[in-house]
């Protein structure tokens, strides 16, 4: 204890007395940086920053402070754009939890329009609610969540939804969030209103009380905020009506601002398959990612982490990846140098891995698909899922369907609806793999107009829906889907074949237009004819009506039907 004590000091006393490296004198930064407004000719050389100037700036930057800067990464950069993102990031919750507990979805989403620019959202669930102790973090701390650290087909993932609308409402607003939470009809219902501190990104409980509330279990947030609310095809009642669509499970009661409630009966009573948890496949991982699993394994020895970490690693594998990689199977995961890191991750694209299991994914399915495109009151339906195919390690499934004729407008574009676990993705069409498969597919082979380099013409709604544990989004908005070359080729072969059995439907009814065509014309001229005929051959009536029948059964012959 007491040469600790000794010791303490003397490195201490050591420290006062050496020459610190940041001893000048301390000048305000702001000083040295703010030049005089007026433009003067420069006469002496531009005092520049020094190591030490540059230290003095150094600070840290709280997430939630770089978020607030870098809104438009996380969907909030425009009014009309912010009001869906936070709808989106509370419904994809309020499913993802229901779905997750093993309860269909009962979802009631309320828009008040407060002023011109000003709107209360509400979303509230029949989830399996939230403890207590976990509300304020949840809704006050960014990068805060049960999703990030697990390989599971999931809506959300990074734990940045929720608290980023509600802190994008603070900022416009300077409103709290409010959440009211219970986890079953015999305990209480939770009331909070929470702010998030942008400083510390740290929960601030401003309210904390229990109220009594009808709703057994669930979870209700409100959240204030600048917006703009349009129809069309980007709008929240766009998003609304898709979404129903790719959860046919799900109940929806949904109350814009001026209209009156929609509601979304739930066409499937049953739950999508509940999605299994699977470890990262070596092909998907990246070298930082490879690192990180290394030093924080519990595994012993190299050969047993890569069995234990990753699926479909045997131990025979695990000997395949180690010897291509020239490496000591035995070593110890942590005491591995980056070299020998290296050494493993170009190692494992060399070795044979049996592809990663596809029990973690839950399509929507063809059924499904065909009774969510029924609502839109089209004459015919389509739609195919795709056997499960794998990207960079991580397993993935297609779905695609296509709705013709009816109630869809016919002089317009096809519209394109692209998912993406269950969650339509209403921006950066462009951007994404689904649109520049849908257009590289050649649509005239299958009775549809297309003009180079467009979206195929006519009265038709296609969907594409890609279900997997890891979605490669080409931003953290998640708007767009990177087009890795199998995804491209999977989404192209489903279109193909709902494109197939479009042309059938098409070419059979514009036979059975013809048809009706010429039934018409011997409907119409036949009976003048048997009129001539009796005119000219002097016919009784009877044999008029014999003559007329049996023309009208040659041509009937003729017909092809
Ligand atoms: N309505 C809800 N019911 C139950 N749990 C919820 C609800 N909303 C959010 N959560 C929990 O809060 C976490 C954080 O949500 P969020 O910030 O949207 O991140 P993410 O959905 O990406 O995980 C979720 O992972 C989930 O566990
Ligand atoms: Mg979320």
């Amino acid at each position: 204890m007491k040469t600790i004590r000794l010791r303490a000091k003397r490195s201490d006393e050591a420290k006062k007395a050496l020459p610190l490296p940041f001893s000048e004198p301390e000048v305000p930064a702001a000083d040295q940086t703010e030049s005089p407004a007026p433009v003067k000719v420069r006469t002496e050389p531009r005092r520049r920053e020094t190591a030490q100037t540059l230290a003095q700036k150094q600070r840290e930057i709280s997430v939630s402070e770089f978020f607030l800067k870098n809104r438009h990464l996380l969907g909030f950069d425009n009014p009309q754009k912010a009001l869906l993102t936070a709808v989106k990031e509370a419904v994809d919750n309020s499913l993802d939890a229901a779905e997750e507990a093993g309860i269909l979805p009962d979802l009631k989403i309320e828009i008040e329009q407060l002023t011109e620019e000003r709107f209360r959202i509400a979303v509230e669930d029949n989830g399996p609610g939230i403890v207590r102790s976990q509300i304020p973090k949840i809704f006050g701390k960014l990068l805060y969540g049960s999703k990030f650290h697990r390989l599971r087909q999931a809506r959300g993932q990074q734990g940045l939804g929720i608290s980023s609308a509600g802190m994008y409402g603070q900022l416009t607003t300077g409103k709290p969030v409010v959440i009211t939470s219970r986890t079953g009809p015999n305990r209480e219902a939770h009331h909070f209103e929470i702010v998030l501190d942008t400083a510390k990104n740290e929960p601030k409980v401003l309210t904390d009380t229990t109220v009594s509330w009808d709703v057994p279990h669930g979870t209700r947030v409100e959240i204030e905020l600048e917006g703009l609310y349009r129809k069309g095809p980007r709008s929240v009642d766009e998003y609304i009506t898709q979404t129903a669509i790719a959860n046919p499970h799900a109940r929806i009661v949904y109350k814009p601002p001026k209209d009156d409630v929609i509601i979304y009966e739930r066409t499937a009573n049953e739950l999508p398959r509940q999605p299994i948890e699977i470890k990262p496949h070596p092909y998907g991982v990246e070298l930082g990612a490879l690192i990180k699993m290394m030093q924080d394994t519990k595994a012993r020895s190299l050969k047993a982490a890569l069995q234990t970490d990753f699926s479909r690693v045997s131990p025979r594998v695990a000997d395949e990846i180690c010897a291509q990689g020239g490496l000591n199977s035995a070593k110890r995961p942590s005491r591995l140098d980056p070299q020998e890191i290296e050494q493993l991750f170009q190692a494992i694209p060399k070795t044979k891995i049996m592809a990663p299991p596809t029990n973690c994914l839950s399509p929507i399915g063809q059924e499904q698909i065909l009774a969510g495109l029924q609502r839109l009151g089209a004459e015919f339906t389509t739609a195919v899922t795709r056997p499960p195919a794998v990207y960079r390690g991580n397993p993935f499934q297609i779905e695609a369907g296509l709705a013709y004729g009816g109630n869809l407008p016919s002089e317009d574009l096809v519209q394109l609806m692209r998912f993406a676990n269950r969650v339509p993705l209403l921006y950066q069409q462009s951007a994404c793999a689904i649109f520049k498969a849908t257009m590289s597919v050649d649509w005239r082979n299958y009775a549809l107009s297309q003009a180079k380099g467009a979206l195929p013409a006519g009265p038709c709604v296609i969907l594409v829906h890609m279900a997997s544990a890891w979605v490669p989004f080409t931003s953290e908005s998640k708007e767009a889907i990177a087009s890795y070359p199998e995804i491209m080729k999977e989404i192209r072969l489903a279109l193909q074949e709902c494109g197939r059995q479009l042309a059938v439907h098409i070419r059979r009814g514009r036979r059975l237009a013809e048809e009706h065509r010429k039934r018409s014309y011997i409907e119409q001229y036949l009976p003048i004819i048997g009129e001539a005929l009796q005119n000219i051959l002097d016919l009784s009536d009877r044999q008029r009506q014999q003559a007329v029948s049996t023309l009208e059964n040659i041509l009937e012959r003729s017909r092809k039907l």
